[in-house]
């Protein structure tokens, strides 16, 4: 067989896992149970989004959900201010209306976490299909091959390089605690963002998340008429940079972009204290307009302790095999914890863009 008809009769999996790079499986491991979700490494970039009118599907869910508490479904608050837990329902079966429910309780909720889901098997098409329901859907390399859509979250003690396990001498942190809103500097950031667990470590991976709705009402009235009209610019060069010393593509030009310190959700008309991670020491250049370098640094950091430090607002979200993860990229903020043990973590993030914040 020539190189180039091997080339060619190459199936997708056999591509997706070689760009991986090398895989030096353990005994006892069969490798990755979704191939066709690792990340490929392709270099392509893509043009900036055209800024859209953006209807959000929450604005049309029912106060009582009844599309998605379906008859027989279980559903409970992971804490009373934040989180929701459903069991019984499967995502896959919703109807439109069903998909509006769930915005709604994903806008109030900041999270709503599916358990025991069909969703990771019943293909890309049908994935991609069911986010497109809540906005156009966001790029951001590493995707798999051929489906820019899906954001890969892969690591493997297994694989060399990129997509290695992080260990705790890695940081360059004490701690793996990073919060953050995805993709802030974008015109129309992600809303609604589906993570799909395909496979999770035994214990451990978790995510942490914080209510800015809930932050902003922590607030004295005073305060936080000292906050209105002020704009946070955001920046993504730091991302763009990290995917370059790593190696991996970036689908980014770089962006700088002003939105409000403070936006409204258009489905709850709540207001959002939208500083998630912003601020001096963190990694991620963001200043507010119009103030000097310490005004901006020292109002970022006393904000960012309110978010950061509020447990009483804030979950961890566990992963099962079957989990679905939907949150609200606009009502909370979140973080990766990477404390497990050996294991391979494989998720995809598939995020649908929302309104131009205001
Ligand atoms: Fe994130």
């Amino acid at each position: 067989m020539s190189p180039q008809s091997r080339t060619e009769t190459k199936t997708k999996v056999e591509q997706a896992t070689e760009s991986v790079g090398r895989l030096d499986l353990r005994g006892g491991d069969e490798g990755p149970r979704y191939p066709q979700y690792l990340p490929s490494v392709e270099h392509a970039t893509f043009p900036d989004w055209e800024e859209v009118n953006y209807v959000d599907p929450g604005t049309r869910g029912t106060a009582d959900k009844r599309h998605l508490f379906l008859p027989g479904s279980k559903h409970k608050n992971i804490t009373p201010r934040i989180g929701e837990e459903i069991r019984g329902v499967q995502l896959s079966q919703l109807t439109k209306e069903g998909l509006d429910d769930l915005a709604l309780l994903a806008a109030e909720r900041g999270v709503v976490i599916f358990r025991d889901q069909d969703f990771k098997d019943i293909g890309v098409k049908r994935q991609l299909e069911t986010a497109r329901h809540f906005g156009r859907l966001h790029i951001h390399p590493p995707y798999p091959k051929g489906i820019p859509e899906m954001h890969v979250v892969y690591k493997d003690p297994a694989a060399a390089g990129r997509f290695s396990a992080i260990k705790p001498s890695d940081l360059q942190s004490v701690s793996s605690v990073v919060w953050h809103s995805d993709h802030t500097a974008e015109q129309q950031p992600p809303g609604y963002t589906f993570f799909v667990a395909l496979e999770v470590p035994e214990t451990g991976g978790d995510t942490l998340f914080v209510s800015a709705t809930e932050a902003y009402k922590q607030l004295s009235d005073n305060y936080k008429k000292s906050l209105e009209g002020l704009k946070i610019v955001h920046d993504n060069t730091g991302m763009i940079e990290y995917a370059k010393s790593k190696g991996l593509p970036a689908r980014f030009n770089p962006q700088k972009r002003s939105h409000p310190l403070i936006r409204t959700h258009p489905a709850t008309g709540e207001k959002i204290l939208w500083a998630i991670g912003a601020g001096e020491g963190n990694g991620m250049p963001r200043y507010i307009e119009g103030f000097k370098r310490e005004e901006s640094d020292a109002t970022l950091r006393l904000l960012n302790d309110v978010l950061q430090r509020s447990g009483d607002i804030q979950m961890r979200a566990s992963y099962e095999p079957g989990t679905v993860v939907v949150w609200d990229n606009r009502a909370v903020g979140h973080t990766p914890v990477h404390d497990h043990k050996g294991e391979r973590r494989h998720f995809v993030r598939i995020s649908a863009m929302a309104e131009t914040p205001f």
